[in-house]
């Protein structure tokens, strides 16, 4: 009788187990919104192709970000103008791209709080003549179509400048620069140094011109009026503060992130 109560105990205990379980898992399930992230895949280490998954900075940081914010994402690379198309049409809810918070982009769409501190320099093969912005004059410059790089170029080079070759993605303005195309690339700091660094064979380097390039920050980008803004600007701030920014960032950029200028922006 001693025996039977025992196993009817545990078979009771085991059976509310299997039950919150299921109750758990459930609920969890339906209350959590799946958003859909679209991206341009090509701007490395940010967000890239590897063996046909999208990886890099950004994506490991709104995984996080969402994860915060009690939401599931499911990203998809969609390429850089498409970007605006969706969020603008909203058949996507946020958008992370190393996209800079500008006035002009914020009269169409949301940002939300910064959450990294760029700015444009120039690529070109090492010994070029190009040692500053201002060279760039006279020279054919390859930019990324609909970037604050191109912004940058044409500041020097003059609105619709012909020396202006503009491209669809990152990847084809560097190898525009490869086949002699181009003098040099305009693009963020962190992509050009990362593709010297990884391509020393190439034999580029890096003009830095903190007089002629602005100080930008990238934000996740919404459609005009998204109630997500204010559940993800908390969680941005979060991951920044627990310490999992800088972790991602350590991995990502193999060194430690300035918290306090994105802070003094926020
Ligand atoms: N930060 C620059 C901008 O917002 C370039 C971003 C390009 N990003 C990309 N994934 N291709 O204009």
């Amino acid at each position: 009788m001693k025996k039977l109560k025992v196993v009817s105990s545990v078979l009771m205990v085991a059976f509310l187990l299997i039950l919150s379980a299921c109750g758990t898992s459930k609920t969890g399930g339906d209350e959590k919104k799946t958003v859909r992230v679209v991206t341009d895949a090509a701007y490395a280490p940010f967000e890239y192709q590897d063996k046909g998954e999208v990886v890099g900075f950004d994506i490991d940081f709104i995984k996080a970000v969402a994860k915060e914010a009690g939401y599931n994402i499911k990203v998809e690379h969609v390429g850089w103008d498409p970007i605006f198309v969706e969020i603008k049409g909203k058949t996507a809810d946020i958008a992370i791209s190393s996209i800079t918070i500008t006035d002009k982009r914020k009269q169409t769409y949301d940002f939300s709080v910064p959450y990294f501190f760029s700015k444009n320099e120039i690529l070109v093969p090492k010994g070029s003549a190009i040692k500053s912005a201002a060279d760039l004059k006279g020279k054919v410059v390859a930019v990324q179509n609909g970037t604050t790089g191109q912004e940058a170029a044409e500041a020097i080079l003059g609105e619709n400048s012909k020396d202006l070759k503009k491209f669809e993605n990152n990847n084809l303005a560097i190898l525009e620069l490869k086949k002699n195309g181009a003098d040099a690339v305009v693009a963020d700091n962190t992509v050009v140094e990362e593709y010297v660094r990884n391509n020393p064979n190439e034999n580029f380097t890096v003009i830095e011109d903190d007089g002629a390039f602005e100080k930008e920050y990238y934000g996740l980008l919404f459609p005009k009026g998204s109630k997500l803004k204010a559940d993800f600007d908390k969680a941005v701030k979060k991951v920044i503060d627990n310490g999992t920014y800088a972790k991602l960032f350590k991995q990502w950029l193999k060194k430690d992130p300035d918290i306090q200028i994105l802070k003094d922006q926020q």
